[in-house]
């Protein structure tokens, strides 16, 4: 039998990564895992113990007991989530204990898709496909905004952008495991892209690297 054929998907918030996981998932029939809810939960584990979120020994300790199976968005969608996540995700020791879970992961038959910050440049540099999602963050600010106003939500605009600025900052300053492209990945701008379109180019290269392999 082929051993599990992984790919991997990076980019700053909002850039399209999950609706494209997903997608592809489905399309290639792969089981799916989205990193940032790998932290998020964490993050919610600390928050709902009453725990401090800048104990590295803490939310190392909640970080090894988490349980992959079972992460729902939904429940872990809150905008202070998020913040405490992007906080505990600097840590080296969270980073390990999550990273180690979601290699195993990786490993799941016939194939994975695993998108996140670091999954091609750290959790699997050996994936066959690599792809690098991006947007411009006015793009990716109107699409969050868009989100929570289809939620029937108040949002505003600026403090949404203000906020996808700030994400980025402590994502790609960080110094364990920084968001960047890996050397081998695929480009993907998805700024005037409609989720067809970026999955069609994503296909391409998909299919290329299961003929390949
Ligand atoms: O996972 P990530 O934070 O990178 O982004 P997402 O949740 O997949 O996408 C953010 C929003 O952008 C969703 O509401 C998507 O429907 C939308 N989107 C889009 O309008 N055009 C694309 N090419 C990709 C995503
Ligand atoms: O809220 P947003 O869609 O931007 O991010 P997310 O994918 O839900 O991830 C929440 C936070 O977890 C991010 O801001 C990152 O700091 C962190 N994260 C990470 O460090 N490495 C990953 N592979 C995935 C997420």
């Amino acid at each position: 039998v082929r051993p599990s054929f992984t790919i991997a998907i990076d980019g700053p918030a909002a850039a399209g990564k999950g609706t494209l996981s997903r997608r592809i998932a489905e399309a290639y029939g792969f089981h799916h895992l989205d990193t940032g809810l790998t932290y998020r939960a964490t993050a919610k584990a600390l928050l709902d113990a009453g725990l401090p979120l800048d104990d590295e020994a803490v939310a190392e300790r909640v970080a090894l007991a988490l349980d992959l199976s079972g992460l729902d968005r939904n429940v872990l969608s809150k905008h202070e989530i998020g913040e405490a996540a992007s906080k505990i995700a600097v840590m080296p020791a969270v980073r390990r204990a999550l990273v180690e879970a979601q290699r195993r992961f990786a490993l799941k038959s016939p194939g994975t898709v695993l998108d996140g910050r670091d999954i091609g440049t750290v959790v699997c540099p050996d994936a066959p496909v690599k792809l690098y999602v991006t947007a411009s963050s006015e793009v990716r600010a109107r699409r969050r905004f868009d989100e929570i106003v289809a939620r029937g939500e108040e949002a505003d605009y600026e403090s949404i952008f203000e906020d996808v600025k700030r994400r980025d900052a402590r994502d790609m300053g960080r110094a364990d495991s920084p968001l960047k492209p890996a050397e081998d990945a695929h480009l993907l701008d998805t700024s005037e892209m409609s989720i067809e379109a970026a999955f069609q180019a994503a296909k391409t290269y998909i299919d290329a690297g299961l003929k390949a392999n």
